[in-house]
């Protein structure tokens, strides 16, 4: 019994002693672990006799427990020390600016785009997409571009090596052929009589999309994106559409109103064509919309020919209608100044960051365009 007290005495003596966590957990596995002085008195309960045990048990396992209880009590001891030390030595200045984050933007074109449907949506149109992949038929030929004529050169086009059934695909070379898909829709037959799969006249349309030419300088890119428009009622005419560009433009450069003018141009698909100047200031070195003397060609429009109408089997004697062609990263380039179309596709960050758009900012009519 000496034993244990002498023991007891010098275990508390060095668990008092010991400086740090660490001394610590080396005298606990002295005392405790496997092979340590406690464990081992531990097993010899198990050869004593029944008598010897009854008196040794409660004394051994007492030990273990004050041991045990002694070691935790200076480890909590200790660490609240350790935590001391460091709130004492440690400060945060909160004062300091956060780390910046990376964050994405939405580019350009995309924000232009959505604020051109924006505007568009406003005034009653719907969006009608279709593929980059086109067939001959819809790109040129139903948009009364006559077989072999130099104007289907006159795309650059990017043509596919013919398919089996001689075939030849192309990328689409602007977004007119989505008024030819547009327009067929009308003399389908819905699938179900619940799908409305048809497209009656009134169409009101505009087709955002991407479009491709060989081409490339500063103001071409192979890539760039157009957004066709496409009207289509009963007495429709060049009225419609001046009022309808003009108002578009006035609202998409956020001024109170702009001048135009029609310049005749020759499209297969349109006739009579035109070719749209706005008014606009050149004289401080940068072009500003809605005031000035000075043009800008803007875009391509027309009536849509007759010889269109009725290879989509809609009757020019009974319907007439509009259509109009934007390029919709020039128009970004006109409004957020930035001078070289090739920029927008190099997938530049540091040109996104400086002229992308918050996702948070997306334009809706309800909180403004930009
Ligand atoms: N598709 C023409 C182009 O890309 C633009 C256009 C569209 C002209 C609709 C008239 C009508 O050049």
């Amino acid at each position: 019994m000496t034993d244990l007290t002498t023991l007891e005495a010098e275990l508390s003596a060095q668990v008092a002693a010991a400086p740090d966590v660490a001394a610590l957990e080396v005298l606990r596995v002295a005392a405790l672990g496997k092979s340590g002085s406690i464990s081992g008195l531990l097993k010899t309960l198990g050869s004593m006799s029944p008598d010897e045990r009854r008196e040794a048990g409660p004394a051994i396992n007492g030990l273990r427990d004050r041991v045990a209880a002694a070691l935790a009590e200076r480890k909590a001891a200790l660490e609240a020390a350790e935590l001391d030390a460091r709130l004492a030595a440690e400060t945060l200045d909160l004062s300091l600016p956060a780390p910046p984050r990376r964050k994405g933007s939405v580019h350009p074109t995309m924000q232009v785009q959505d604020e051109m449907i924006s505007i568009f949506a406003e005034m009653g149109f719907a969006v009608a997409e279709g593929p980059d992949i086109e067939t001959d038929f819809n790109n040129f030929t139903a948009l009364n571009f006559p077989e072999k004529h130099p104007a289907r050169e006159m795309h650059d086009t990017f043509f596919f090596n013919p398919g089996p059934d001689r075939e030849r695909k192309l990328l689409r070379t602007h977004t007119s052929p989505v008024q030819v898909r547009a327009m067929q829709r009308t003399n389908e037959k819905p699938a179900a009589p619940w799908i409305a799969t048809t497209m009656e006249p009134p169409i009101r349309i505009v087709v955002p999309g991407r479009t491709y030419r060989c081409d490339s300088d500063a103001t071409h890119t192979p890539m760039f994106h157009q957004m066709e428009g496409l009207v289509i009622d009963k007495g429709i005419h060049m009225g419609h559409l001046k009022w309808t560009l003009e108002t578009f433009i006035a609202r998409f450069f956020e001024v109170e109103g702009v001048v135009s003018r029609f310049r005749p141009h020759h499209f297969p698909f349109t006739e009579p064509s035109a070719e749209m100047d706005i008014g606009c200031d050149r004289s401080g070195g940068e072009v500003k919309i809605g005031t000035g003397s000075d043009w800008l060609e803007i875009l391509g429009c027309g009536m849509v020919h007759p010889n269109v109408l009725r290879f989509c089997g809609i009757d020019p004697d009974v319907y007439q209608g509009f259509a109009f062609g934007l390029g919709i990263d020039r128009l970004g380039m006109l409004k957020y100044g930035m001078p070289d179309l090739r920029d927008m596709f190099e997938g530049d960050t540091r040109w996104l960051s400086h002229y992308g758009f918050s996702a948070f900012a997306a334009p809706n009519p309800a909180t403004g365009l930009s």
